[in-house]
């Protein structure tokens, strides 16, 4: 894919980030656990209809759980069978002091999503294997999709949400004139993305360690499902609401923008019955 040479992604350098930045992201963010989320500001299940309707007992694996708060919805609110890894301890220890709380019995595993079958089990299958905002970390996507449609039961769902390529844009104000030679306020801010088929990474070196969220094209994820030989039943690059489940005080200060410009892209895909 053309662009800047981009650095490798590496998951002990990710687990250092989360697990020190851990208790700040739990006291900044604001997760609800009565709707399943996909992403900061945007709507949730209850509004998206995206999560597939699956009979209580079915089975779900989430990858990079965080705070646990999906898989804890699952388990408590539509009586799923859940397991989910994350390759932060501190994370996961949030994670299991929420589903004790919530008396949901989730299943926790420490892992990179990189290779998690042998954390998980290399022949245990999931009607829905699932990850929100997670695989921006992973070096290489695909093969986790990959990953994933194994893991993934004969008819089974693959649910990805992750940053949305426009996202890793730079958004200018006050940049633009109108014809005439006037500021043109709101209409003249906009966003710069000097390469949409490899967007900048977001580089994070801060009081927390070194980490990088990376967004791919639209039509990579796309690509990406249909050679993991699942079918695509849905793509949605969703608006921000008022009403979001998962927020904080940092991403409501991007409001405008998110009207404007998708944060999020979700997919949905499904494995054949006879696969
Ligand atoms: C932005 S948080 C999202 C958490 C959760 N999915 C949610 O939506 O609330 C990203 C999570 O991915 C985890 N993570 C990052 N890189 C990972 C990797 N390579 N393998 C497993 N988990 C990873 C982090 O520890 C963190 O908990």
């Amino acid at each position: 894919m053309p662009g800047q040479p981009r650095e490798t992604i590496e998951p002990d350098r990710q687990r250092a980030y989360w697990d020190a930045l851990a208790p700040v992201y739990a006291a900044i963010t604001r997760i609800r656990e009565d709707d399943f989320h996909f992403g900061p500001q945007i709507p949730g299940d209850r509004e998206l209809r995206i999560l597939p309707d699956l009979p209580p007992g079915a089975t779900a694996l989430e990858l990079g759980c965080g705070g646990g708060q999906n898989s804890v919805f699952l388990a408590a609110s539509r009586g799923l069978r859940c397991t989910a890894l994350d390759v932060s301890e501190a994370q996961l220890s949030r994670a299991r002091a929420r589903a004790a709380a919530a008396g949901a019995a989730v299943e926790f595993l420490r892992s990179p999503i990189e290779g998690f079958e042998a954390a998980v089990g290399p022949d245990r299958r999931f009607d829905l294997v699932h990850s929100s905002h997670a695989l921006e970390f992973v070096e290489d996507p695909a093969a986790a999709v990959r990953a994933m449609a194994r893991a993934a039961a004969p008819g089974g769902w693959v649910m990805v949400s992750t940053v949305h390529p426009l996202f890793n844009g730079q958004w200018i104000e006050g940049e633009f004139e109108d014809e005439d030679g006037r500021d043109a306020g709101d209409a003249g801010a906009g966003l710069f993305l000097p390469n949409y088929f490899s967007p900048p990474d977001d580089v994070r070196d801060d009081a927390f360690g070194h980490a990088v969220s990376r967004a791919w094209p639209v039509s990579a994820w796309f690509g990406w499902f249909r050679d993991a030989g699942l079918s695509v039943e849905r793509l949605a690059e969703p608006a921000a609401t008022a009403d979001a489940p998962y927020t904080s005080d940092d991403w409501a200060d991007h409001g405008g923008q998110l009207d404007r410009i998708p944060s999020t892209i979700v997919l949905l895909g499904r494995k054949p019955a006879g696969a």
